[in-house]
């Protein structure tokens, strides 16, 4: 951005508590993400390179620039910068032992002989893909012995740039340390020459899963779903936000579907028709 014909540079630029405030209630509005009183700092140096990157000089510029700007895209960047997307595949691997060892034989056995064998599972939060995969996976695992089974896997995230990296597939061969080597030859393939190192999905595994952009506190445009896993997503919330989420989540769970929650949040007092049934994990009654 140039102003009186000079080019300003927004590396130094300050961000005060008024600023600060309204940063704060606007990602809270757009994503439910509750930036506590202490986070100033992380906010300043997180939106830093986007100043720059519009040639905002003051942070007051730049909020103008978010609300202002068509189609809303810098908003999106926003919410990028400041969101945490951490994730790994078979992350908290008690839940996946959980899915094939209990979950799965659990619904499936409840069904009558003519109801359909599918299972749909959504990984709500879904980051850069990694909690989708695994689940396919240990969907795909089981469908081994339930060869009728039919899969369907939907990934969603608020943050398109995390969905791009989802939709790819591709993950440097580490982050997949843990899994058999049975598993990387069914599901993955290695990379070569200048892909060394790396791991591709294979478009059969792909092919089970569906990536898009979906913000957990607006309604949600599925149904009957056996398995939502919101993971390390709903800790970023407030306590009135979690409950609005969680009861969405119940409207939308089949009966006796389940919910995955990560191992810090607590689901106390927010699951009125959810039933316990072992650390983060909560079944529809
Ligand atoms: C820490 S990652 C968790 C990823 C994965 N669920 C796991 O446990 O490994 C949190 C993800 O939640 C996403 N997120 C934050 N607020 C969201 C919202 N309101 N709706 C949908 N996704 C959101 C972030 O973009 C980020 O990718």
């Amino acid at each position: 951005m140039r102003a009186g014909g000079k080019t300003f540079q927004a590396c130094d630029a300050e961000l005060n508590d008024k600023e600060f405030d309204l940063f704060r209630t606007l990602i809270w509005k757009e994503s439910g993400i509750n930036l506590g009183p202490n986070k100033k700092e992380f906010l300043r140096t997180r939106l830093l390179p986007r100043l720059r990157a519009i040639g905002c000089r003051t942070f007051r510029q730049y909020y103008r620039w978010v609300l202002t700007d068509p189609g809303m895209v810098e908003l999106m960047h926003l919410l990028d910068a400041i969101s945490t997307n951490l994730t790994s595949f078979f992350r908290e691997p008690g839940h996946f032992s959980f899915l094939a060892e209990r979950a799965l034989p659990e619904l499936l056995g409840s069904r009558q002989p003519h109801q359909p064998r599918d299972v749909r599972a959504w990984s709500a939060g879904c980051s850069t893909g990694e909690e989708a995969y695994s689940l396919a996976i240990t969907l795909s695992e089981y469908a081994r012995q339930v060869p009728s089974l039919r899969i369907k896997v939907l990934g969603t995230d608020i943050s398109s740039r995390v969905l791009t990296l989802a939709r790819r597939g591709v993950y440097p061969k580490e982050r997949l340390g843990g899994a058999s080597e049975d598993i990387l030859s069914r599901y993955f393939q290695r990379g070569v020459g200048r892909q060394s190192g790396y791991l591709r999905v294979k478009s059969e595994l792909a092919g089970l899963v569906t990536f898009a952009r979906h913000n957990v506190l607006q309604e949600v445009p599925f149904r009957a779903l056996d398995l939502i896993f919101c993971r390390n997503v709903l800790i970023y919330f407030a306590r009135q936000d979690q409950h609005e989420v969680v009861e969405r989540f119940c409207r939308v769970l089949a009966p006796k579907g389940y919910l995955f929650v990560g191992h810090s949040e607590s689901l106390a007092g927010l699951h009125a028709r959810l039933r316990y049934r072992q650390p983060a994990v909560y079944q529809r009654i």
